[in-house]
């Protein structure tokens, strides 16, 4: 069993295993070097062979315990329909929904317009490097897909004024969200996915309405990924009730944001707990990192954790902090 599924059935481990948010990426020189050939971000996530050099750049470097594929959360619009796209300096662009074409589109033309994805799941399944390594997958929460759908590119100042203006549009929307999210958890766990996280960037943003934004269209992802036989992560970046959250939608673990007390949240959820560290931190120096990474590790020393960052790791870090970081957690006791 791989140190990840042994947290998972809520084992305390002798050692913590550890993997980041967006660990392949933009503070890899060796990430960067392959975008500068690539300007067209949504053609490279499609682009298998190339997705999975990326995929194991960072298991080469810092031998984490699990992979997570290079992908996004944007191409089940993407796979939807909408036209997404990338710009430099300015992040995602998401165009008009055509309302009509998505209710209409048949689930095969989906699968076979993401079927790169699947295709490099499958591949990485067969390579010796992920040995007793999980094989992350992941999708895109209801509401932070709704969000960049409707909004059509980060919500960083906050939701546009309209956003709540057509509220069937809304509510159409979820509900093909919910059918196309399973079908893309579906065929990830076929291709080999070992574990599913559900990545909620904006859930901070909810303001009312948890039930019908956050919990259960959640919930539906949870039990669905459950009975398929896979574990499921939640990240509900940003709410302020994890406890109720985990109550609630009961997922397999939960990756906390780093406004999360490490200290408290021992006693208010009884599931396997990742994450927490700010990505901040990695821009300071290798003291305050010890100090820091030695905060979550000392809290959780008796529940079952699996190191990970409160947020992804930012552009800016340097790797000789990544590998301390690695240090650090492997030496912990
Ligand atoms: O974790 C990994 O290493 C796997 C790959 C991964 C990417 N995006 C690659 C990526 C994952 C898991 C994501 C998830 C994702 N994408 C989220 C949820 C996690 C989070 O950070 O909140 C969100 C909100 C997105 C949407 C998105 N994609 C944004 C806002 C941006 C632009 C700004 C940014 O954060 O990078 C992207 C682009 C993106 N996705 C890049 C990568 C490596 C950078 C592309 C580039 O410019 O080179």
């Amino acid at each position: 069993m791989t140190p990840i599924q042994e947290c998972l059935i809520n084992k305390r481990t002798d050692l913590n295993p550890i993997w980041l948010m967006r660990q392949a990426g933009r503070y890899l020189p060796e990430f960067k070097e392959i975008r500068k050939n690539n300007t067209n971000f949504v053609d490279l996530c499609l682009n298998e062979k190339l997705s999975e050099v990326i995929t194991l750049q960072p298991i080469d470097r810092f031998k984490f315990d699990a992979a997570i594929i290079f992908s996004d959360i944007l191409m089940i619009p993407f796979g939807m329909g909408q036209k997404v796209e990338f710009q430099k300096n300015f992040g995602p662009k998401l165009g008009e929904i055509n309302k009509e074409e998505m209710f209409n589109l048949k689930e095969n033309d989906f699968s076979n317009k993401l079927s790169p994805i699947y295709k490099l799941l499958s591949n990485l399944k067969r390579n010796e490097k992920l040995n007793n390594k999980d094989l992350i997958g992941f999708v895109g929460a209801p509401w932070t897909l709704l969000v960049y759908m409707i909004n059509k590119f980060s919500p960083k100042n906050g939701l546009s004024k309209s956003f709540f203006e057509d509220i069937n549009l809304i509510e159409d929307i979820l509900r093909i969200l919910d059918k196309f999210i399973k079908l893309h958890i579906k065929n990830q766990v076929d291709a080999g996915a070992t574990i599913i996280q559900i990545f909620d960037s904006w859930a901070g943003l909810i303001q009312n309405d948890f039930d019908k934004y956050l919990y259960n269209p959640t919930s539906s992802l949870v039990d669905y990924t459950k009975k398929l036989g896979v574990p499921v992560i939640c990240f509900p970046r940003g709410i302020s009730d994890y406890s109720s959250f985990c109550k609630v939608v009961k997922p397999s673990m939960v990756n906390i944001d780093y406004n999360v007390n490490p200290k408290k949240i021992i006693n208010d959820v009884d599931i396997p707990i990742q994450g927490g560290l700010d990505p901040q931190i990695l821009l300071t120096n290798k003291d305050t990192l010890n100090l820091e990474v030695n905060k979550y590790l000392e809290a959780f020393k008796d529940h079952p954790y699996v190191f990970n960052l409160g947020h992804g790791i930012l552009p800016e870090t340097k790797i000789e902090m990544v590998e301390e970081l690695v240090k650090i957690v492997r030496n912990f006791k």
